[in-house]
């Protein structure tokens, strides 16, 4: 696991992008494996920015994102298909035929997730797989729990997602219950891994995830046992990392 410090949000989000960007340049044709959340819009921007310049091009490639929530339509300004849209693919080439987020008015779970899985393969796996990091350690939806989920799957969202996610939302009522997410062994298919964090409300389950023990009550530790893992994270982030 290679850990890069970056300055700052500014600081983590460029170093972020020029990961991406190298890995769309060398494979023009790549899969990207995408993430929503506030961490990576700052990437998002950077990347939007220097496709405007000329330096990017996404005609090629292909996405997958990680997760969706259940019962939310693509118009609805919280699903994760809108936020994709408004913060990248609305504002770069890429073939929207070729961007993927997982089907979150599809009401059979089963069904769902067996395409999605299927997807993914037939695409031949994510090159490059980005993930955010939830204050419990849970990447995608993959709360802590007693085991790790291997395959796409819907999940129902903890108390505590639930209660990071409702700022969103108009109260806490309002933010879905469940969601469909890659499973762990999905992510970690991906050739490569690029973790972003941000900020010292992350900096306790920074030290757990990538210095704690592999157990899926922290999901994010598994990526402890990936072969090609980066993560770029702020100093607040990496605070108690280092201690
Ligand atoms: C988003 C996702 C989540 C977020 C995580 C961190 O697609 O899968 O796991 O990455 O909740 O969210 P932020 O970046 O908002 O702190």
């Amino acid at each position: 696991m290679r850990i890069i410090e970056a300055k700052d949000y500014k600081d983590m989000s460029r170093k972020a992008a020029n990961i991406i960007s190298a890995q769309i340049i060398l494979k023009p044709d790549c899969v990207l494996g995408l993430a929503t959340g506030s961490t990576p819009i700052g990437l998002y921007e950077q990347l939007v920015e220097w496709y405007k310049k000329g330096d990017l091009d996404f005609s090629r490639i292909s996405t997958v994102n990680l997760d969706e929530y259940k019962g939310l339509n693509r118009e609805n300004d919280q699903s994760y298909y809108y936020f994709m849209h408004d913060h990248l693919f609305n504002h770069v080439n890429v073939r929207p035929e070729c961007t993927n987020v997982p089907n979150g008015m599809e009401p059979d779970s089963e069904k769902e997730c067996r395409r999605y899985e299927e997807l993914i393969d037939s695409l031949g796996g994510a090159d490059l797989q980005l993930l955010g990091l939830g204050h419990n350690g849970h990447i995608g939806f993959n709360e802590p729990a007693p085991i790790f989920e291997k395959t796409t799957h819907c999940v129902d969202l903890t108390e505590s997602t639930i209660e990071a996610n409702k700022r969103f939302f108009a109260s806490a009522d309002e933010v879905p219950r469940q969601a469909y997410t890659m499973g762990i062994g999905t992510i970690m298919k991906a050739k490569k891994i690029l973790v972003v964090v941000s900020g010292e409300d992350k900096a306790e389950i920074v030290a757990k995830a990538f210095s704690g023990d592999v157990t899926p009550d922290v999901p994010a530790s598994i990526l402890q046992m990936h072969r090609d893992v980066t993560v770029v994270a702020d100093q607040a982030a990496l605070s108690k990392l280092r201690q």
